[in-house]
């Protein structure tokens, strides 16, 4: 597939790396004038990439990094501006009619056609997965194929359990909750992740210029092969310790109460 050149960088003034090659970081600061987010999200991503996180992500990615489920490509396209050799899925890449947000859009990187399942043959590099849609199983199940690939590194932009981004499983898997919420306090709008197994842990965050009524961040996650099937609450499920305590001698007869 051929992809078009990125616009360039403006032509004159003091310029960070992210003005010069990231349109996306410029465009937001404009959100006051009037320029309208959804045409931001088409024509770019869902959330505008800084170069701290760029460089966090090529950092812990020495291997390189499978992205799924990468829209326009821009998050790959950035990345590989880093240096970072990337491949970047979706099942409805940029421009496919299919994909209601980016039916028509142009893309920013080779995005190729194919579904999370891919990351079963990447599981050397890292996984990407920025705004992985909410309330759908496939982000647990691509985390839950690149875990059993061998994959030790995930690196997932959005929002927190309960936010706009993934599922409870998705959350759970990330080792985002320490027990399963929803039968601990008995709330029906939570999922219930009894038996989920953490296959990771978040190592580091970096913060995100969130587009407006978003608060997302950048999390980096390590394998975690200690991490025990969640529970209702786990402290009340934990075998209760018996303090040891004083042992009660008598020395002679015990005292007869009530005696004189
Ligand atoms: C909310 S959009 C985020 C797109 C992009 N990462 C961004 O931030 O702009 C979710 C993307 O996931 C893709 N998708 C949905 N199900 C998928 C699956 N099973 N495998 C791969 N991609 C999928 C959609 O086509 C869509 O482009």
């Amino acid at each position: 597939m051929s992809v078009p050149s990125p616009p360039g960088p403006p032509a004159s003034g003091p310029r960070s790396s992210e003005e010069a090659g990231n349109p996306l970081w410029l465009a937001r600061a404009r959100l006051g004038d009037g320029e309208p987010v959804d045409q931001l999200i088409a024509t770019y991503a869902f959330v505008v990439p800084t170069d701290e996180a760029l460089r966090a992500i090529a950092a812990a990615s020495p291997r390189g990094v499978v992205e799924v489920g990468a829209g326009t490509g821009y998050w790959a396209h950035l990345l590989r501006e880093q240096g970072v050799d990337v491949v970047a899925y979706d099942i409805a890449p940029a421009p496919s009619p299919r994909n209601q947000w980016f039916a028509g859009s142009t893309p920013w990187f080779p995005v190729r056609d194919g579904d999370h399942t891919v990351v079963g043959d990447h599981g050397a590099r890292t996984l990407l997965l920025v705004w992985p849609t909410r309330n759908e199983d496939w982000p647990g199940e691509a985390v839950t194929l690149f875990a059993a690939a061998g994959g030790t590194t995930v690196a997932h932009v959005g929002e927190r359990p309960g936010g706009h981004t993934g599922d409870g499983r998705f959350h759970a898997l990330l080792g985002e909750v320490d027990r399963c919420w929803a039968c601990a306090y008995q709330t029906p709008s939570v999922p219930c992740v009894c038996g989920v197994r953490p296959r990771f842990r978040r190592v580091r965050t970096v913060e995100l210029p969130s587009l407006p009524g978003r608060d997302d961040d950048l999390g980096l996650y390590a394998r975690d092969p200690d991490a025990q099937p969640l529970r209702p609450n786990p402290r009340r499920l934990r075998p209760r310790q018996r303090r040891p305590g004083p042992r009660l001698r008598w020395r002679g007869a015990p005292p007869a109460h009530g005696r004189e």
